[in-house]
């Protein structure tokens, strides 16, 4: 049932028959890339320091009401100062690939000008230190934190805020380009949409969806108008986007349920999908916002060859199913996570690695993000059992291994997160991370996911 916790090994994915999926004795392709990700306003702290700016994170965190106690991104896990440590921990766990982002204001304040030449260095420590333990950086340019100044001057809505994105995006190339061999430009564009414009819930905290479908727009032309930025600095890093799919299912066999659940999945993923990989935005959906949208008047000739410009790989992201009812809104089906947005289905994570390939051809994807927040309890004998979470991650690496075995180019996956750390809206709450950070004391604390993981990846398989 719904409400089953997953972290509950009695109750969770144990007593789900999505569970049964993991076979014992799974390898993965020689040099497959095990990974974990984070970014950087959930886990660096140093809000004020070495010349950084406000954020809409900042200013989103600080308004009373908009996140769970009241908290902010001000410490998190003070991964600012950390970072050395945090390294160490990445290579004991043996990780071979590393996601983090870059604080757009801690390399240009205000969102514009000649880049801090501080934030240049503290991404740059990181990047050597990386290079140093044999852990690949791979870099994601936008996690969410849009410089408080572009937002005062309309932000996303602004579609200048799309080459504020590129020239921001050619300083950061320019400052560690040739150490960097994968770049990602906009996480999650859906759900800054979605979330950020939609329903609010987080920055900038609006509800207007003319303006959402506007954003989805720029935040997709800022995606190729980097794409064309990192070609033009003559780098040979490869570049591609950030995108969360969430594979849609009819809830029932009726005609309406089949009706409903493609337009669903229109703006669930091919809105994203398809102007980036086939130059053109999905015709049911631009029909269902109606040729007066402010998101349809704001497409310019040309941008769709922007945003389509050829890229090197695809960055899934993958949590949740959607069931569609015939009426267009949605029901549940398997038991929910602590976030009440997931239900746990690794078959998920197969259909939308294979639809991918499938539709779009055999562009290499990397999986950037998967995971499941528990309510981790560090034991009074220092340990973290989070046999959920060790059972979740099971059931979605074999299911992205019978990808695989099906043809999909998947080089690498990144558990959703390192660290526990600052969920958005959700505050410090929600527990996502394989390492346990203990925010007293800012100690870390790997927790049995961590161990387990270190296996999987010692063993490059289940
Ligand atoms: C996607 C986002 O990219 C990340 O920032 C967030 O913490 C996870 N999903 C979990 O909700």
């Amino acid at each position: 049932g719904a409400t089953a916790t997953s972290c509950d090994t009695t109750t969770g994915p144990d007593a789900d028959p999505t569970a049964a999926t993991a076979a014992p004795g799974l390898r993965f392709p020689r040099d497959f890339g095990w990974g974990a990700a984070t970014s950087a306003y959930q886990i660096e702290g140093a809000a004020k320091e070495d010349g950084r700016g406000e954020s809409v994170w900042d200013t989103f965190s600080r308004t009373p009401g908009r996140t769970r106690n009241g908290d902010t991104g001000d410490v998190a896990a003070d991964h600012y100062h950390r970072w050395a440590e945090d390294l160490d921990l990445m290579r004991d766990l043996g990780l071979r690939s590393y996601r983090f982002s870059i604080s757009w204001p801690r390399i240009q304040a205000d969102g514009t000008g000649l880049p801090n030449q501080r934030g240049l260095d503290f991404y740059r420590r990181l990047v050597d230190g990386l290079h140093e333990r044999g852990i690949a950086p791979m870099v994601t340019l936008f996690h969410w934190d849009l410089p408080q100044s572009l937002e005062d001057a309309g932000g996303w809505e602004n579609r200048d805020t799309a080459y504020r994105f590129a020239d921001y995006a050619d300083a950061v190339f320019r400052g560690l380009g040739d150490q960097v061999p994968v770049w990602l430009t906009v996480n999650e564009p859906k759900t800054v949409v979605q979330n950020g414009y939609l329903w609010g819930h987080h920055a900038p905290g609006r509800q207007d969806p003319e303006a959402a479908y506007l954003v989805a727009h720029h935040l997709q032309l800022a995606h190729g108008l980097a794409v064309r930025a990192l070609r033009a600095g003559g780098s040979d890093a490869r570049i591609g986007p950030a995108l969360n799919l969430h594979p849609c299912y009819p809830a029932d066999d009726s005609p309406g349920a089949a009706a409903a659940t493609r337009l669903y999945d229109g703006y669930e993923n091919r809105l994203y999908l398809d102007p980036i990989l086939t130059g053109a935005y999905p015709a049911d959906v631009l029909a269902d916002l109606g040729e007066g949208s402010r998101m349809a008047r704001g497409i310019a000739d040309g941008d769709l060859e922007i945003i389509s410009s050829p890229v090197d790989l695809l960055a899934v992201q993958y949590y949740t199913p959607i069931y569609v009812t015939a009426d267009g809104g949605t029901t549940r089906r398997w038991s929910t996570s602590e976030a009440d947005w997931q239900q746990i289905y690794p078959d998920g994570m197969y259909d939308v690695l294979t639809r991918v390939t499938r539709d779009y051809g055999p562009v290499p994807i990397t999986v950037t993000e998967n995971g499941l927040p528990c309510p981790d309890v560090l034991g009074p004998d220092g340990t973290v059992d989070d046999a959920g979470r060790v059972a979740f991650l099971r059931d979605h690496f074999a299911a992205a291994h019978r990808a695989i075995a099906d043809g999909v180019p998947l080089e690498s996956y990144h558990v959703w997160s390192l660290l526990d750390n600052f969920e958005w809206d959700q505050g410090y709450d929600q527990r996502w991370g394989l390492v346990y950070v203990d925010y007293a004391t800012q100690r870390r604390v790997l927790k049995r996911s961590a161990h387990w993981y270190r296996g999987v990846i010692r063993d490059n398989g289940l």
